[in-house]
């Protein structure tokens, strides 16, 4: 049976999260915004950082498919769902739950900047640093965790435990 262990609390998340919705909104004083999330696994962050900061957001969302089985991204990377507007001139963050090896996001920077937004950014929750394989800048970053597979707070392990408060490292 997998088992739970806390690694950040709902606390720990929420007050961080605080943070980097101050630091957003001191970035980006007028707005709009456009906050895109990526599905399904950055929603839950995304909500709570939209309502953290006082700048006018724009909520979008984008779907996309990794190919991956199991704990990790194959390196195949498709985008399932586009964008609903154009975001050509706009100021841009696109919201991820967590960043391991860089591929998915690496190549929505690519999508992205095809469509010209004025500027580009990316928020996440968490990021894995030692197990990058391509070079993304993420501009916030909630926290920097050790290479271990959690869930929890959006995160999931084959569709579960996306609803966890915390988020746990899941362990055989
Ligand atoms: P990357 O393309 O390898 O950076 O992977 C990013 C995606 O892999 C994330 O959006 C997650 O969906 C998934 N992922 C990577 N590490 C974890 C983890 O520890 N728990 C749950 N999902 C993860
Ligand atoms: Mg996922």
């Amino acid at each position: 049976m997998p088992s739970l262990r806390v690694l950040l609390t709902a606390q720990q998340i929420q007050a961080r999260i605080r943070e980097l919705g101050a630091q957003i909104e001191h970035d980006y004083p007028n707005g709009p915004v456009y906050l895109v999330g990526i599905l399904k696994g950055a929603c839950i962050f995304l909500s709570d950082l939209a309502r953290a900061m006082n700048t006018p957001a724009r909520l979008e969302f984008v779907g996309i498919s990794s190919y991956g089985r199991g704990r990790s991204t194959s390196g195949e990377v498709k985008l399932t769902k586009d964008l609903d507007v154009s975001v050509e001139s706009q100021d841009v963050i696109v919201v991820e739950d967590i960043v391991d090896s860089g591929i998915t996001l690496s190549y929505l920077i690519q999508v992205f900047r095809q469509r010209r937004p004025r500027s580009l950014r990316v928020a996440t929750l968490l990021d894995k640093p030692e197990r990058r394989q391509r070079p993304v800048t993420v501009d916030y970053v909630g926290f920097q965790i050790p290479d271990e597979f959690v869930v929890g707070y959006g995160l999931d392990y084959a569709e579960d435990y996306r609803n966890l408060r915390d988020v746990c490292v899941l362990a055989e």
